[in-house]
């Protein structure tokens, strides 16, 4: 079981104690030319779901990267687990599943496991802790009959559980996860859900999950929903229904989309 409440760190220091998992204030990332994160200010709860909803191009995966410290000129405040995004000692307590499946085609799915396993906890010591995290994070995944296929052979939705189970080595605090059901079928997709759940309620984890799928959204606990580089919505999805009178998540994130139009073309009607 893993511990939610803080407490004396790997590097030896004291984290301060109820902090939510991740916490942003005046978060811009640019990239190229354009600033793609517009100033955003979010906290994630910890050991709870967090679901990233917005349109292609919105910035989820931008935001995403920022947490786990892969991208560049990052500004403002964000700090992951108590410590500024990017700190070495966040390592080994996030797991990140990128949106394209990153696996080695001419490893075997239990090999490419053994060799995450063995970076993630080097030495002979940890041998025999490797063996067990590595046939628990291909149980998770449901993958334990295709264990010795090469991962090159594995259709598109086998290889990207595969890079899930990755992210489950080791039990991370914080599981980020760009769109980790596309392509997925119903079943596999309620499978997947019920392991999130089961991550965030029994393993005490606090899981980040993009998605475009807003059925999906459903299940999580929280929601944030974006719209070009900015946060329309921080809360959970029966506030929203109920705060925009609508059914579903998918209408409210639309009337909230509507909002936001109509209220970028007042402001320009007023200048
Ligand atoms: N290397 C880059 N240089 C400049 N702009 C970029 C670069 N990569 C991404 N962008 C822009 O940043 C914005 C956000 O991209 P991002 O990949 O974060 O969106 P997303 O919400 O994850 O989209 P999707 O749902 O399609 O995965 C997009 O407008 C994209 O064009
Ligand atoms: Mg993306």
């Amino acid at each position: 079981m893993m511990n939610k409440e803080s407490g004396p760190l790997a590097d030896g220091t004291d984290e301060e104690p109820a902090t939510p998992a991740v916490h942003a204030d005046g978060l811009t990332v640019v990239r190229g030319p354009r600033t793609v994160l517009r100033g955003l200010a979010f906290d994630v709860p910890r050991g709870q779901i967090t679901g990233l909803l917005g349109p292609s191009g919105c910035g989820k995966s931008t935001l995403m990267r920022s947490i786990v410290g892969t991208q560049a000129k990052v500004t403002g405040t964000l700090d992951v687990l108590g410590r500024p995004a990017g700190h070495p000692t966040l390592r080994t307590r996030i797991g990140y599943v990128t949106q394209a499946p990153s696996v080695y085609d001419d490893l075997t799915v239990r090999q490419n496991l053994d060799y995450f396993a063995a970076i993630l906890a080097p030495g002979r010591a940890a041998a025999e802790r490797r063996r067990t995290d590595v046939t628990r994070a291909i149980d998770d995944v449901d993958l334990a009959t295709h264990a010795d296929s090469l991962a090159g052979n594995l259709s598109g939705g086998q290889r990207s559980r595969v890079s899930l189970a990755v992210a489950l080595l080791g039990t991370p605090e914080l599981l980020v996860l760009d769109e980790p059901t596309v392509g997925l079928d119903p079943v596999l997709r309620r499978d997947l859900w019920n392991l999130f759940h089961d991550i965030a309620t029994r393993r005490g984890a606090t899981l980040l999950i993009s998605s475009h799928v807003m059925d999906e959204a459903e299940r999580c606990h929280r929601l944030l929903l974006m719209r070009e580089g900015e946060i329309l919505a921080d809360d959970t999805p029966e506030a929203l229904r109920t705060r925009t009178d609508t059914d579903t998540v998918e209408s409210a994130f639309l009337h909230l989309v509507d909002q936001a139009v109509e209220a970028s073309r007042t402001k320009e009607h007023t200048r």
